[in-house]
């Protein structure tokens, strides 16, 4: 017997061969369409739509499992707007003094700029924050563990599971985001880890025309 608890392994599933290529096929072209957007409507989503989402999100594995995350949903219009008030001076910095030379000519295909009007047309931002520890109810700290990989881990499932869904997302880092902590009272154990933007296209939404990389350009396989 184990010296800690276990159960069973819950609901493993495993697939003949063929049907594990179709299924994996039908996936890779399911993540190949999405596309980070910055045209949204105003069109509302359903708070249960991004529950479900935000719950696949907390399935993450993480660092001893201390799922150091912690999701702010913002949709009414007054928190939006001062978010994008706040968005708008950092990146307005960032355009005209802070971003290298070399940053504004990787971000020149994106045609992004200080301007940040989705993040008061979208019906939800989800402010993803990154806990550098947590706390005991009895008020002591308990460090965690990779808090970086595990909320990246976690934001990648939400942006799936939100795709999945029939929604499109784009994927904000204003610089620097402390301002997130402010507006949305967090505390100061929480690192703002990215601010997520969601909803449905615009009518007249367009992307940037880039391209990704093949598999042969990013993995190498090694096989002796
Ligand atoms: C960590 C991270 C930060 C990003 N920050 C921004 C951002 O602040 N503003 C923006 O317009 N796009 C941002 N993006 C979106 C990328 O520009 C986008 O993912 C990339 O151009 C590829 O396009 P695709 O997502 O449509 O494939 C960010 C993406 C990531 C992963």
């Amino acid at each position: 017997m184990s010296a800690y608890p276990t159960i069973p392994l819950p609901d493993f599933r495993e697939y003949p061969i063929a049907e594990m290529r179709s299924r994996l096929e039908d996936f890779y072209s399911e993540v190949s369409r999405r596309r980070t957007l910055r045209d949204f409507s105003d069109r509302p989503v359903p708070r249960d739509i991004i529950e479900t989402a935000l719950k696949a999100a907390g399935t993450a594995p993480s660092g001893a499992n201390l799922q150091p995350w912690h999701f702010v949903v913002i949709s009414g219009a007054e928190t939006k707007k001062k978010i994008r008030e706040a968005a708008e001076v950092e990146e307005r910095e960032f355009y005209e003094h802070r971003a290298s030379p070399e940053w504004l000519a990787a971000l020149e295909p994106l045609g992004t700029d200080s301007s940040k009007p989705f993040l008061e047309t979208a019906p939800y931002l989800i402010a993803v924050f990154l806990q550098k520890f947590g706390e005991l109810p009895d008020g002591r700290k308990v460090k965690h563990y990779y808090p970086v990989e595990s909320t990246g881990l976690a934001t990648g499932i939400l942006i799936t599971a939100l795709h999945h869904a029939g929604l499109a997302t784009l994927t904000h880092t204003p610089s620097p985001m402390k301002f997130l902590n402010e507006i949305l009272g967090r505390p100061k154990s929480e690192r703002p880890f990215l601010l997520l933007v969601a909803g449905y296209p615009a009518d007249d939404a367009e992307v940037p025309d880039i391209s990704r990389k093949p598999l042969e350009a990013f993995t190498s396989f090694i096989e002796d």
